[in-house]
């Protein structure tokens, strides 16, 4: 039975690859299902059946396949897509969204990487518009964080493939980001998975109250 005060609430996973989102958004989502929460998990890119279909297009291949610009209107493209067609009828239902990555990826990796930063909020303006309750960023030495992303198997190498130098731009750019924003928790990567997991679900279950 969901709690009889059931709220929608729309949480966010950010942090360089390899930091432990998707391990950790798993968790959260368990812990909360089990406390009889509705939780609807969900990662970008991707997330919807259409943007799905863009994750591959943007994930594989050669690093220079894209363009930046190309690349930003791919990201937003299957946001729109993952917004209008998860994410929104899963707040109207007053479910929990936890989402794997969101718009602060792309402000990372196209705003800062791409130097496209002022483009990218402008698309976000008129073509999302809209911003998480909570953002844990995971944070990590991107050292550790790449050793992880690349012990993992799978044709999805393009942006691991872009090096050490890259994930550290990432990672500065990140808690930059969380220092300007209330809504950011910056969760300390480098421990165990379950120390994590206990951190973020605290914090989650504050919020809602
Ligand atoms: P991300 O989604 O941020 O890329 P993952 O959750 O997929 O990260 O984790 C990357 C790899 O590191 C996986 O193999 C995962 O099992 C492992 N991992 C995740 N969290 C931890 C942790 N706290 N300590 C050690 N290894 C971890
Ligand atoms: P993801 O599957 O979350 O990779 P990981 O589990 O390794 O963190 O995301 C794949 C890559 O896509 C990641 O390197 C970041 C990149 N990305 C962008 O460049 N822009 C975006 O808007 C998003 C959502 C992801």
């Amino acid at each position: 039975m969901p709690p009889a005060n059931q709220r929608a609430a729309f949480l966010s996973f950010e942090g360089i690859d390899g930091s432990g989102k998707s391990t950790q958004a798993r968790r959260l989502a368990a812990s909360l299902r089990d406390l009889g929460h509705p939780v609807t998990l969900t990662r970008e890119p991707g997330g919807s059946p259409g943007a799905e279909e863009i994750r591959a297009l943007v994930l594989q291949g050669d690093p220079d396949r894209w363009s930046a610009e190309t690349e930003l209107l791919l990201f937003t493209a299957a946001r729109r897509d993952h917004l209008e067609k998860t994410i929104r009828p899963a707040l109207s239902r007053n479910e929990i969204v936890i989402t794997d990555r969101f718009a602060d990826s792309t402000r990372m990796y196209q705003g800062l990487r791409g130097n496209l930063a002022s483009t990218v909020n402008a698309l976000h303006d008129l073509m999302i518009g809209t911003e998480p309750d909570l953002t844990f960023l995971i944070d990590l030495d991107p050292e550790l964080g790449l050793s992880r992303a690349l012990g993992r198997q799978g044709s999805e190498q393009r942006f691991e493939d872009m090096g050490l130098a890259v994930q550290k731009q990432m990672r500065a750019g990140f808690l930059a980001l969380a220092a300007l924003h209330p809504r950011f928790r910056v969760i300390d990567g480098a421990r165990d998975p379950d120390s994590i997991a206990a951190e973020i679900l605290s914090l989650t279950l504050a919020h809602l109250g």
